[in-house]
């Protein structure tokens, strides 16, 4: 019998991986999969509340599929799959549309920031999406879900249709928790550290693509803003030390150091000696990651394989949670 908890989790593929992601969920991930049963979906189907070039969105979803690999991912020990694969996703989603509230969605601060950068195309899918999102979460009965910062208000809103549900038909979900890891959960932009590290930011010096070249990422650090202090120092909510707060951030994230041990390590040094000590850290990282990624470039067929057996894995577990649904409801058995 298998005892592990369970854990989901997803990234969308409508960009370049930042370093971001991959130090607020990525790297969990990685570092969660020797203890839990985990489950990592890329989710296409989200990605479509944003208008998507069709060719572009196959391309990504396959170039993010290969960089959960690149990054340490082992689709031998975990279920990796295309959200889009398996229906249950989008079954399970509108069962949960009808237990959700105008009221709850419309407090979403994503919801309300993407109606803003994307007031064109302010669709009912934006409005409704962590409803789709909770019925990835609550299919697979996942214990954990390991996300950043900005995805935790998501979090508490699939735990409250779960238990708005389970309150009318008895214990159906369980309820899940939300994980974030102690630095990285909100990496912040390298150029206006007030705002989060975003693929789509339109100035790329403001994030690191986890594809960038050495030299790129060393220029982009090296070019962060910071202060005119000149002192390696983290003092939270200060707003004058956001980007400095930033990269010691990042380079714990990197190092494991703490941040009393950083201001250490860098006193009396300037700014310049720890933007490279940063840089030389964030390189290294990724090296291996970058390497790995294009190793895995060529490799089609290595990549279709694991995407379907995950989704077959995937969607027997998933139908199971749907069909128990459909029977509390009320849904007629074929
Ligand atoms: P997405 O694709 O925007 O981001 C993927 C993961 O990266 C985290 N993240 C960050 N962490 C730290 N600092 C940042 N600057 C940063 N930017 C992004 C996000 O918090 C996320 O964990 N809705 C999700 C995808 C999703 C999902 C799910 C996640 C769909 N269904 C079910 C978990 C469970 C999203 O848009 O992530």
């Amino acid at each position: 019998m298998n005892e592990k908890l369970r854990i989901f989790s997803g990234a969308q593929p409508s960009g370049t991986i930042t370093l971001g992601n991959y130090l607020g969920a990525i790297k969990s991930w990685v570092d969660l999969q020797n203890d839990y049963e985990c489950l990592y979906a890329v989710m296409d189907m989200h990605s479509i509340t944003v208008r998507q070039n069709p060719a572009e969105l196959r391309k990504r979803t396959l170039d993010l599929l290969k960089m959960y690999i690149a990054c340490g991912i082992d689709p031998e020990k975990n279920i990796i799959f295309v959200q889009s694969h398996v229906p249950s996703h989008a079954q399970l989603g509108w069962v949960l549309d009808c237990y959700t509230y105008m009221g709850e969605l419309s407090r979403m601060t994503q919801f309300k920031d993407k109606s803003k950068s994307h007031a064109d195309n302010i669709n009912a899918g934006l409005f409704t999406y962590p409803v789709l999102m909770a019925a990835d979460i609550l299919l697979y009965g996942a214990d954990l879900v390991p996300v950043g910062k900005d995805q935790m208000q998501h979090i508490e809103i699939c735990r409250d249709i779960a238990t708005r549900f389970n309150g009318i038909y008895g214990d159906v979900f369980k309820i899940p928790d939300g994980f974030m890891p102690k630095a990285g959960a909100k990496v912040m932009s390298l150029q206006e550290p007030s705002k989060k590290m975003s693929k789509s930011d339109p100035n790329p010096k403001g994030y690191i693509s986890m594809l960038d070249e050495p030299n790129v990422i060393a220029k982009k650090i090296k070019s962060a803003v910071t202060d005119s202090e000149g002192v390696v120092e983290y003092r939270e909510g200060d707003e004058t030390k956001a980007g400095i707060n930033n990269l010691m951030t990042i380079y714990s994230a990197m190092t494991g150091s703490s941040m009393d041990s950083i201001t250490s390590e860098f006193s009396g040094h300037g700014y310049g000696d720890f933007k490279s000590a940063v840089a030389e850290a964030v390189v290294e990282h990724i090296r291996p990651i970058r390497e790995e990624y294009d190793r895995l470039s060529s490799d089609k067929a290595y990549l279709e394989q694991i995407y379907k057996a995950g989704a077959e894995k995937a969607e027997a577990i998933a139908w199971k949670t749907v069909r128990t649904v459909y029977k509390k409801i009320g849904f007629l058995a074929r």
